[in-house]
C-alpha cells in the first residue's frame, strides 16, 4: 500500500482545516440567517453553541481521524470493538460529503460568476430592481449555471489531483492568506461608511424580541444547525485532516485555533455586510439572496464599488473553493480507502460523478422548478441543504459523541489518550459526564424539536 502522505507543516494543517470550516457557511449562510433572526441575539446563542457543542465534537473527529489514520469511510471499522456496528456511521459520512457538494458547488459557481460580472462592470448604473433581476435571470439559465458549477468542480479537483502537499496544502494556504487580507480591507471600508453605526448596532447589540417572534426553538435549532455547519462537523469532513498529522500537538489546542479562525471570519463577514446594508438602507433580512442581490446594490452606490465588489466576490470564492477542495479531498480518500484506487483514478471518477450529482440542484431553479420538496417555493437545493444541515450533521455528530464516550464504542480512555497526545491544551476530564450524557441529550432533543417545529405547525 502507498504510504499515507502527511501535511508538510502544522500551519498547513491548521489552515486547511480552517479552510474546510470557513466557507459559504461563514460568508453566505451566517449573515443571512443572522439577518433573518434579528442580529446580535442570534449571534450570541450561536457563539454559545460553538463552544459547548462544536468544539468538543471537533476534537472527537480529529481524534478518530488521527488514531485510525483513515478517512471516515474506514475509520470506524479500524477503531470499533470487534463485532459492533459503529461503522454504519461511515454511510452518514459518505452520504453527507456527497450531498453537501451536490448543492455547494452550485453556490460556488454563483460566486465565480459574480467575480466576472463585477470585473466586467455588469451592475454599473443598474437600479436595485435591475440588480435583483440579474440574480433571478441567472437562476433561469440552466446552461450558464451548469457551466459555472462545472468550472468550480474542475478547478477544485485539479487542485486535489496535484496531491496533498503540492495541491491541497499549497493552494489552500495561499487562498486562506489572501482571504484574510481581503477581509480586513473590506471591513475597514464598510465600518467607515457614513451611517454604518446602525448596522453595527443591529449586529452587535442583542434584541431578544425578534427571537420571541420566531419562537425560541426555531432560533435555537437554527443556531445549532449553523454551529455544526460552519465547523464542518458530523460527516467526518474534519476527521480526515487528523489522519494527515503527527502526534506533536494536542487536538483540543488545535481545535480551539481552528474554531477561533472560523468564528473570526464569520463575525468579520457580518461586519462587512450589516454596516453596509444600513449605510445604504437595504434590508439585511433578504435571505439567501442577501449577498447576491443586496450587496451589488451597495457596491453600486459606493465610491470605487467595482473594485470593492470584485474583491468581495473573490473573497467569497476563496472561502467556497477552500471548502470544496477540502471536501473533495475527503471524497477522493473515501475511494482510495474503500477500493484502493490511485489518486488519479479517484479524481477522474469523482469529477464526473460530482458534476452529474450537482445537476439536480442547478435544474431545481429552472427546468425542474415545479418540484418544491419542502413546500411551496422551496427548491431541490433547500431539500439537499435540509438533509445535510438538519439531519446528517447532527446525527453524525451524535455518532461521534457516543463513539468516543461509550464503553461499547471506542471509549473515553482511548479518546482522551489520542486527544491529549502532544503539547498543548488537554481535553477537560471534568467534562466527561457532560459530553457523555448531557451533550448527546441536547443534540437529540433539539434535533427532534426542530422537526416538530418544522413540520407539525
Ligand atoms: N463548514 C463549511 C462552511 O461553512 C461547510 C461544511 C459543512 C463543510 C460540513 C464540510 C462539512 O461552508
Amino acid at each position: 500500500m502507498e504510504k499515507r502522505e502527511k501535511f508538510s507543516s502544522r500551519l498547513g494543517f491548521i489552515l486547511i482545516s480552517a479552510g474546510c470550516a470557513v466557507g459559504l457557511g461563514n460568508v453566505w449562510r451566517f449573515p443571512y440567517i443572522t439577518g433573518k433572526y434579528g442580529g446580535a441575539a442570534f449571534v450570541l446563542i450561536y457563539l454559545v453553541f460553538l463552544v459547548i457543542l462544536g468544539l468538543p465534537i471537533m476534537v472527537m473527529e480529529f481524534s478518530v481521524g488521527r488514531s485510525s489514520q483513515k478517512s471516515a469511510a474506514r475509520s470506524f471499522h479500524a477503531l470499533e470493538p470487534a463485532g459492533t456496528k459503529w461503522h454504519f456511521l461511515s454511510y452518514i459520512a459518505i452520504a453527507g460529503n456527497y450531498l453537501l457538494m451536490m448543492f455547494y458547488t452550485t453556490v460556488g459557481g454563483w460566486m465565480l460568476s459574480y467575480v466576472v460580472k463585477m470585473i466586467k462592470g455588469e451592475f454599473t448604473g443598474l437600479d436595485p430592481d435591475a440588480v435583483g433581476a440579474v440574480f433571478n435571470n441567472m437562476l433561469t439559465r440552466p446552461g450558464s449555471m451548469a457551466f459555472w458549477m462545472i468550472l468550480t468542480v474542475v478547478i477544485s479537483f485539479l487542485v486535489c489531483s496535484l496531491g496533498l502537499q503540492k495541491g491541497v496544502e499549497r493552494i489552500t494556504k495561499f487562498m486562506m492568506g489572501s482571504l484574510f487580507v481581503i477581509l480586513i480591507i473590506l471591513c475597514i471600508r464598510s465600518v467607515t461608511l457614513p451611517g454604518a453605526a446602525d448596522g453595527a448596532a443591529f449586529y452587535l447589540i442583542p434584541d431578544f424580541s425578534k427571537i420571541k417572534e420566531y419562537g425560541w426553538f426555531d432560533v435555537i435549532f437554527a443556531a445549532m444547525g449553523q454551529a455544526f455547519f460552519t465547523l464542518s462537523l458530523g460527516i467526518g469532513a474534519m476527521a480526515i485532516f487528523g489522519s494527515y498529522i503527527a502526534k506533536d500537538h494536542t487536538l483540543t489546542g488545535e481545535s480551539i485555533r481552528i474554531c477561533l479562525l472560523d468564528t473570526l471570519v464569520a463575525l468579520l463577514a457580518g461586519l462587512i455586510i450589516f454596516p453596509a446594508c444600513f449605510a445604504f438602507k437595504v434590508n439585511p433580512g433578504e435571505g439567501p439572496g442577501l449577498v447576491f442581490v443586496t450587496l451589488p446594490n451597495i457596491f453600486n452606490q459606493m465610491a470605487g464599488g467595482r473594485i470593492f465588489g470584485t474583491l468581495f466576490f473573490v473573497f467569497m470564492s476563496f472561502a467556497a473553493l477552500s471548502t470544496i477542495i477540502a471536501v473533495f479531498e475527503n471524497i477522493i480518500s473515501f475511494s482510495i480507502d474503500l477500493f484502493s484506487w490511485k489518486r488519479g483514478k479517484a479524481v477522474a471518477v469523482n469529477l464526473v460523478l460530482i458534476i452529474v450529482l450537482s445537476l439536480p440542484c442547478v435544474f431545481g431553479f429552472n427546468i425542474w422548478s415545479s418540484i418544491a420538496p419542502l413546500g411551496a417555493g422551496s427548491t431541490i437545493q433547500d431539500l439537499e441543504d435540509f438533509i445535510v444541515s438538519n439531519n446528517l450533521l447532527p446525527l453524525g455528530s451524535l455518532g461521534y459523541l457516543l463513539f468516543c464516550t461509550s464503553r461499547y464504542g471506542w471509549g473515553w480512555k482511548n479518546f482522551i489518550a489520542e486527544a491529549d497526545a502532544g503539547k498543548g491544551a488537554k481535553f477537560p476530564q471534568w467534562s466527561r459526564i457532560y459530553v457523555s450524557f448531557i451533550l448527546p441529550a441536547i443534540v437529540l432533543f433539539i434535533f427532534i424539536m426542530g422537526y416538530i417545529q418544522k413540520f407539525v405547525k
